[in-house]
């Protein structure tokens, strides 16, 4: 079976073809991140400009680098939410134009499902398992029994992780996106600054972030007031450890009381260096799976891999409206 999926939900372009859920045949990203960063961050209306910009385009370079036309495609898969709506709407305006014009049926695929289903590129799950999704918009502790069943057991109240680490990077005057900066620096520095952990209720699966992020600023502003210097990377590492203690306890509490035959990390926030060492060597009695980097952050492939596994619970549409597809969901 073979899928093109379109993923437009943010400030990603990307367009990719897989062959039974786990082939990739090609794999394009445009990525707007040297775009946004002049601006501190996402500016909705420029993301949905430079989608228009590149979709098409990468559309058909997609089935060039597959070497395959449209008539060899079964589906048309595309990100239905949740995500930024000028944005998510380039895609799927594309996604219905190209199976329409092609008479080819179009699945909508949420966001995070794809965010899970880029573990399942190259490895096979094996349920029960537990997903911690970290990205710049989610938080999430999820347990699925099956293919296409989450549980969300835990979110975030306030701050994804991923946005935390965005904030204090701006206030230690880095660039964005911060993640990946503070992720560096932190492997320079030592945990001097003595930060939060918050576990709120430790037999619960929810987490905040928004009071660490806030113990950054005021450690930093007060330091400021007493005209000393900011250790940088130590506050990055500081911050990186507060994280990491809170999101590995309670990733490991849930793969024992669920019964975890594995865990998945997922999201951009799986990029980090020291969540990857850190969860392997902290939850050894677990079969624990992070994809590659590429399918971390956001792209079509881990879209594509969702849609051929919500395939076989789900019909696709054959009238060109995306089932499921609200407002409500891309808020
Ligand atoms: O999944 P993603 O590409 O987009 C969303 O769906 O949000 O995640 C982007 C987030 C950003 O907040 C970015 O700073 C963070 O992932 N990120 C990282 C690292 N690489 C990306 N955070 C910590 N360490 C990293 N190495
Ligand atoms: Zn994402």
């Amino acid at each position: 079976m073979i899928i093109l999926a379109i993923e437009s939900s943010c400030d990603e372009t990307s367009v990719a073809v897989l062959k039974n859920g786990n082939e990739v045949l090609s794999h394009l990203i445009f990525s707007q991140i040297d775009i946004h960063k002049l601006y501190g961050g996402v500016v909705p209306e420029i993301a949905s400009r430079n989608h228009v910009k590149h979709v098409t385009k990468l559309i058909d370079e997609a089935l060039i680098e597959a070497k395959i036309s449209a008539k060899d495609i079964n589906y048309i898969a595309v990100t239905k939410g949740p995500g930024l709506i000028g944005s998510l709407l380039v895609g799927i305006n594309a996604a219905t134009a190209f199976a329409y014009a092609n008479n080819l049926p179009i699945i909508g695929t949420n966001h995070l499902a794809g965010h899970i289903y880029a573990a399942s590129i190259d490895h096979e799950l094996k349920f029960p398992l537990i997903a911690l999704l970290v990205s710049g918009g989610h938080t999430e502790l999820v347990y699925m029994k099956d293919h296409f069943d989450f549980e969300i057991i835990g979110t975030t109240l306030d701050d994804a992780v991923g946005e935390a680490y965005d904030k204090v990077a701006r206030t230690l005057g880095l660039s964005y996106p911060g993640g990946p900066i503070v992720d560096k620096l932190a492997q320079k520095g030592i945990d001097e600054y003595n930060l939060p952990r918050v576990f709120l209720d430790k037999e619960k699966y929810d987490f905040s972030f928004s009071g660490l992020k806030s113990a950054v600023i005021n450690t930093v502003h007060n330091l400021k007031q007493k005209n000393k210097e900011v250790n940088v990377n130590n506050m990055a590492a500081s911050f990186q450890n507060s994280v990491m203690d809170v999101l590995i306890e309670k990733t490991k509490n849930a793969a024992n009381n669920y019964n975890a035959k594995q865990v998945i990390v997922v999201g951009g926030v799986a990029a980090n260096s020291e969540l990857r060492r850190r969860i392997n060597e902290e939850i050894a009695n677990k079969e624990v799976i992070i994809p590659k980097f590429i399918y971390c952050t956001d792209n079509a492939a881990m879209i594509a891999a969702a849609a051929f596994y919500q395939l076989k619970k789900e019909s696709p549409s054959s009238d060109y409206i995306i089932k499921g597809f609200s407002t409500k969901q891309m808020i």
